[in-house]
């Protein structure tokens, strides 16, 4: 998981109210299906779960995150592990890896030709990419609330900030191909998702994964917005106790070419 420009993750809070990240996560696990004494690099690792697990089936892993706090909660949870801070659009390794795993990281990872090249020089030649990242569409809802309720408060320029990359099959397809990477299989599905933290969970939400939506907004205003963007979701997106992202996922496995 990649760090947003203007603030840093809070790992532990990260951890405590967004499990479910780690829990869709073991099933990009289980697609990669790693072998006993392959070596794995999980690109956008956070605080290591999905690591360990890999690790658990046998693998070699070393996780990578451009967040030193996600760094630091890792190496605390995982101390037998290897983990390294670094940027997915820079990493560089010597050691060529036979897979390349990533779990809800690359759509906050830029430039992403530079992230398909790093992954691309990161994988020995038949090599294979397993990951899942946000898709086109994704959270679509919650930033058309968050657009609006800026435009409502009279805040200037553009709410998008372009802080996500959320491609489509084929766009992602071709980026990859680009460098080397050649898609086997792909699909982009929906996948709404409760959040957790009942009533407080798209406040948390939004304080954690959308900051930058809000950099520009003094501390007083903002749960005056939170506030307004929590209105305009809450007849479509508060359903029992919960608020439910719409989170739209891409999945896709590819080869580097031999
Ligand atoms: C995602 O996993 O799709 C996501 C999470 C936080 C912010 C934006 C997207």
């Amino acid at each position: 998981m990649s760090q947003p420009t203007d603030a840093a993750w809070d790992a532990t809070r990260y951890d405590h109210q967004h499990a479910y990240i780690t829990r869709y996560g073991l099933e990009v696990v289980e697609l990669l299906s790693p072998r006993t004494g392959e070596r794995v690099l999980d690109v956008g690792c956070g605080t290591g779960h999905l690591t360990a697990e890999i690790a658990a089936r046998g693998a070699e892993v070393t996780g990578i995150d451009a967040s030193a706090e996600m760094i630091a909660e890792a190496r605390r949870h995982h101390p037998g592990l290897a983990f390294e801070v670094a940027d997915a659009a820079s990493y560089r390794t010597d050691r060529p890896f036979d897979a390349v795993f990533s779990s809800a990281a690359l759509h906050w990872m830029k430039p992403p030709e530079a992230v398909a090249a790093a992954i691309g020089g990161a994988l020995r030649p038949g090599g294979r990419l397993v990951a899942e990242m946000g898709g086109r569409g994704n959270v679509l809802a919650f930033r058309t609330a968050i657009a609006a309720a800026r435009a409502a408060a009279g805040l200037p320029g553009d709410p998008e900030r372009h802080i996500w990359f959320f491609p489509g099959v084929e766009e992602y397809t071709e980026l990859l191909a680009r460098h080397g990477l050649a898609v086997t299989e792909a699909a982009l599905f929906d996948r709404p998702t409760p959040i957790d933290g009942g009533r407080d969970g798209l406040r948390n939400w939004l304080e954690m994964f959308a900051g930058s939506f809000f950099a520009d907004v003094d501390a007083e205003t903002r749960p005056r917005i939170y506030e307004d963007v929590e209105r305009r979701l809450e007849p479509e997106r508060f359903r029992d106790g919960a608020w439910n992202a719409d989170y739209v996922r891409l999945r896709f496995t590819a080869v580097r070419a031999a």
